[in-house]
Parts: C-alpha cells; structure tokens; sequence
C-alpha cells in the first residue's frame, strides 16, 4: 500500500522495526517523501484544474473553491516567506487560524519545508496558546488579524499579542487578513499578505525521512499540563490516505465535507491531510451548525452537493433538539457516507442522522479514533460491500488494527462479551511517536500501563458478535462537545483564585454536549465571600487560562470534599452527586468525614 498510494522521493527498505515496549517505531525505514507534494504537486500533474478545496465561509451562502494549482501557488509562496525569515527543516511554527485555504497553505508550506507546524484551536485563550509556544519553543506564529464565527467577531491578533508576551522563542508573527480590520501591529509582525505578494511561486519540497516528525498537536491528559503528540511523516500520511479513502468511501471527483476545525487532529486528518493525498475535494467549514439557522450543514450539503458528511454526535444532537424540519427542507440526494467521531453516537442520534439526513440509503460510520492514533482505528467500513453496520458502536477495527481489551491485573481478555480497557496490541503507521520533548511520559501514559500494548485511555466492551462498543474513558479526562480536557486543568486554573481552597472537576452527563463539567468548590472562608462573584469569577479564570468551551456548567461551593483518610477525593461520589444518582452513592464509611456527603447532596439539590 505505501508503494502504490503514496509518491516517494526514495522508496524505504523495510516496511517496519517496532517495538511497543521501548517505544521505538521506525515504519519504512531509509525512505523519503515529502507530504506537500503527496497532496498537492501529484494532482496538480494529473489534474491541475480540480478544487483542493471549496471554502465555506462564515457568511452564509459564500464559497471560495481553490484548485489543486492554485493551493500549489499558496503554498510555495508561504513556504517561501517562512524561508526567508530563516525558518527552517525541524524548526516549530504555531498557527492559530481559523478554517481558510490560507490556514491550509500554511499547514502545507511548513511541510514542504520540513518545518513542524503546532496548530492550536483559534478557540484557546492567550494564555493557552501562550503555555503551547513556550513548550515547543516556536520560532514563529501564523495568525489572521480577526476570525469571524456564527457571525460574530474573534480578535484573534489581540490573542496573539499577548500571548506573545511572553514568548521570547518567537522571532516573527505572520499576520493575514481575513476581516481587513485595523489591527495594530506589534515589533515581531509582518503583513503575510503583502510578503506572499512579492514571493515566488515555486518552492522545492525538502526531502524527509519517513520518521522525520511531520507536526505536533497538543492534547489533554488526566494529569499535568497538555502534551504535544508528536506525528510522523510517511506512516501518518500513508493511514490517513488509507483510511480515509476506505472509510469514508471517497474518490476524487467526490466533495466531501468533514466539519471539524483544524486546530483539531480530525481537521489535520480528515480535513487536510487525508483528503488531499487521495486529490478530492475537501469542504473548509468556517462557520457553525446553527448559523444563520440550524439548516446551516444541510443547506451546504445541497449547494456543494457534498457526497461525504462527517460530523461530531454534540453537532447532531443540537440539531435534533431544533427539529426534523431542517434537513427535510433541502436536498440531501448527493449524500452517500455520513461519518461521526468524538464520542459515543448514542443509539437516537445514529437513527436520526440515519433516517432525516441519511433518508436510510447512506451508510453510518461511527469511527473510534484518538489525537495520539493518528487516524481511524474502530468503524464500519462501507467500501467493505455488503458488510452489516449497527447503530451505537464503531464495530470492526480498520485493518492493520488489532485491539485488546485488558483487566485490571493485565490480563488479556479472551472471547466474546468481555468488558475492559481499550488497548492495541501491535504498532500502526499512524501511531503518534512520542510527547515533543518527554518520551518518558509517552511510554508512561500509552506503553506502560499494559506493557506490549498500547493503552488508549478508553473502555471497550467486545459483544457477542465480536463488535467493539466504546463505554467511555477510564480516566479522568472529559469530553466537552467533543473537546478532550483534563479535570486537573481545569482545577488548576480556578486554584489560582485567591479565596478558593480546593476544587474537584468532574465531568457529568449532559443532553447535547456529551459531557457538562461540574466544579465542587472549597472556599478558604465561606463565611466573608459573596459566592455569586466567587463564581463568576471563576467561570473567567477557566475562559482566559484554557478557552470558553472549558467553563464549568456548574460551580457547587461546598464547606469540604469526601475524602479517604489518605487524603484522596472520592471522585465516584461526586460524580453521583452531579448526576443525580443520589439513592445509589455506596458505602461512604470509608470517608475520613462521612457527613460531609450530606452536606453537599443538600446543598446540590437546593442548587438545582
Ligand atoms: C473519544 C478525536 C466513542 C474517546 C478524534 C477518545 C470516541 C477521545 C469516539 C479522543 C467514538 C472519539 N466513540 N468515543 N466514535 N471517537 N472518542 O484525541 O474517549 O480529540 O479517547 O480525538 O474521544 O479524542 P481526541
């Protein structure tokens, strides 16, 4: 498969030398290729004129559609433009942008050089992105002097200027319009604009080893701060190319639409780097699924006339509370392959996006995949003719994927009807390599757990059919509308208040976000705060340390935590709480302070 599907600048020697208890992964050994030029310069040879992408903007009904050659020509001259700034192979470039052929090109132009692009969602605060620069030590940003979403204005500059503070490894930010405000510009800033005016449009494509690292993406764990995954180039780019030609059933010709933003690893995957190393025509989704109306997807779906769809289940289930109307209104005949990823597909969602945007005729793929796997591991496989597809669980795993599930004593789990941890058993390209500048922590968290396989994080129960369903983390790392964040972070940011003693995060059921977030909060001295701007100013700290989506539903103050008389937080129990489980909370004689369980059911019970 890497010898047909990918164009190589020298073919590897061995196709792999892996070993998952060292962690050590070599996939195609002693070859070289170069991404950019597997997903643009090959097209742009057979088929120049074909649109790479179809821009869809914020503004309702506005599409920009950019071909293979005209993304070539961006590219180059971005490439370009980093090189004269002296920004080179092994070099890490932040770009925070949101979805444009511009953020693409510059995705593309890093590659082409060799440079590792971080991608940080244009949704983090300052000091989120800020956090990202410093651990990656970046030489340069590339940001846009706005965004607009769902019709509302962002200042992204403003972000980056402050951001950049506190930066000093940055030596330039890269500054492109994408609203023409008057931002001002700062010491480090240059117009991309005007630089890409002036630059050449051709740009050799540096030569890169298979396991040279193609870019990192920063992701939460249940401790410490975001880790950077680090990809690489020739494996990633090989299971992209495959997966996503196989899952989703694509060619080229066909318009496919995947939704996510790119400063997320689905955009990298199945937004950019899949689809155009296979030379279709990728959807760039700016905007959101309820704006200027919840037609908003549907609308595109006819106008584009979109053949793939690939969402996430918080999107569906927002848009089933609005109503069957809307996708009824437009037509959807194009549509063959609907996709969903970040959590469960709950078995109502799966049959509603079946019946009124599928109209029964397509096919459903629940795909389980991770930032760290690179690509889709678990799923339905469609281009399988024939093959059954069930509501409710991603099924098969891809090929090439052999996962396990494992008990607590690290076990393997045999046969059918089996519950346990998710793991995988042998190495994939796809597979990320390591944490930018912490192996150690990679093997920590992914090797060492069960050692000889890799360890998801997640639980999977193995039916009697065979078929994989997903139960959910295991750890404690929640799932807010599909953005994975760690409890501990979100603790961490509202430890900083100054009246504030202890926090305890929990994520807890919620009907459209998959997850709502649920702070318990312990007050140095409960009797001298105003607890409503208490929490208010809580809710702030969460949106400027992480980002707006990482802002508690719920802050519950609280005079203690149910702890074990070893000092630990009895999450199970506050998880109850939140949930409303307030009959099935266990055995709580183990507390060091039983009644303190009380308390905090009464008062969550008055808070609701
Ligand atoms: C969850 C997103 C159930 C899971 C590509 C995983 C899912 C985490 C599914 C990764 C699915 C993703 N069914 N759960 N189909 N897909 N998840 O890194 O908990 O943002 O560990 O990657 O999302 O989130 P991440």
């Amino acid at each position: 498969m890497a010898k047909s599907k990918l164009r190589w600048q020298q073919l590897f020697d061995k196709v792999q030398q892996c070993d998952m208890e060292k962690g050590q992964f070599s996939w195609f050994s002693n070859g070289s290729l170069n991404i950019s030029d597997n997903c643009i310069d090959r097209h742009v040879e057979s088929n120049p004129d074909q649109t790479a992408l179809i821009w869809e903007k914020d503004e309702p009904g506005t599409e920009e559609r950019v071909s293979y050659k005209e993304l070539l020509d961006m590219t180059c001259r971005v490439a370009n433009v980093l090189k004269g700034h002296g920004i080179s192979k092994g070099d890490r470039v932040a770009i925070y942008m949101p979805n444009s052929p511009l953020a693409v090109a510059s995705m593309l132009a890093c590659m082409r050089i060799g440079a590792v692009h971080s991608v940080v969602f244009a949704g983090f605060s300052a000091e989120a992105l800020a956090t990202r620069i410093q651990d990656a030590s970046c030489v340069a940003v590339i940001t846009t002097d706005q965004a607009v979403r769902g019709g509302k204005i962002i200042e992204l500059k403003k972000m980056v200027d402050s951001a950049v503070e506190q930066c000093p490894s940055v030596r330039n930010v890269f500054v492109a319009s994408r609203t023409g405000a008057d931002v001002p510009y700062q010491s480090k800033d240059v117009s991309l604009d005007k630089l890409m005016e002036q630059a050449d449009t051709s740009c050799p494509a540096e030569q890169m080893e298979s396991e040279d690292p193609s870019f990192m993406l920063y992701t939460s764990g249940s401790t410490g701060k975001p880790k950077g995954l680090l990809h690489s180039t020739a494996g990633y780019l090989l299971y992209v190319a495959l997966t996503h030609q196989a899952v989703f059933n694509c060619s080229p010709g066909d318009v496919y639409a995947c939704v996510a933003d790119i400063g997320w690893i689905t955009g990298h995957s199945y937004v950019v780097y899949g689809p155009l190393s296979n030379g279709v025509t990728s959807v760039l989704f700016e905007s959101i699924p309820t704006y200027p109306d919840p037609g908003r997807y549907w609308e595109m779906v006819e106008r584009l006339k979109v053949n793939q769809f690939y969402t996430a289940p918080t999107a569906i289930r927002l848009l089933i509370k609005a109503g069957d109307s809307w996708p009824q209104k437009y037509n959807l005949s194009s549509l063959r392959t609907l996709g969903c990823v970040g959590e469960p597909l709950n078995h109502e969602a799966w049959e509603w996006y079946n019946k009124f945007v599928g109209q029964s005729r397509c096919d459903i793929v629940d795909t389980w995949w991770q930032t760290e796997t690179g690509g889709i591991c678990i799923t339905p496989r469609p281009s399988e003719s024939g093959a059954e597809i069930l509501p409710g669980m991603p099924m098969r795993p891809f090929f090439g994927i052999e996962p396990a599930l494992l008990d607590s004593q690290q076990r393997e789990l045999i046969g059918n009807d089996v519950t346990g941890s998710l793991c995988i058993k042998k190495p994939w390209p796809g597979m990320a390599r390591s944490i930018y500048g912490d192996h150690e922590r990679f093997l920590d968290t992914y090797l060492r757990p069960f050692p000889g396989y890799y360890f998801s994080g997640d639980g999977a129960h193995r039916h009697s059919n065979g078929y994989y369903q997903i139960t959910g983390r295991t750890d404690d790392v929640i799932n807010v509308s599909g953005h994975r964040l760690g409890t501990a972070e979100v603790e961490d940011a509202m430890d900083e208040h100054e009246s504030v003693a202890e926090t305890a995060v929990i994520g807890t059921p919620h009907e459209v976000k998959g997850e709502g977030i649920y702070a318990f909060i312990v007050l140095k001295d409960e009797s001298t705060e105003d607890e409503n701007k208490v929490k208010m100013e809580l809710k702030e700290m969460v949106a400027v340390n992480i980002a707006k989506f990482a802002v508690p539903d719920h802050i519950l103050i609280v005079p203690g935590l149910p702890k074990t008389r070893s000092g630990k937080i009895m999450r199970r129990i506050l998880r109850k709480i939140a949930g409303g489980e307030l009959s099935a909370l266990g055995d709580v004689s183990t507390l060091a302070d039983p009644s303190v369980v009380e308390v905090i059911v009464k008062l969550h019970v008055v808070a609701r």
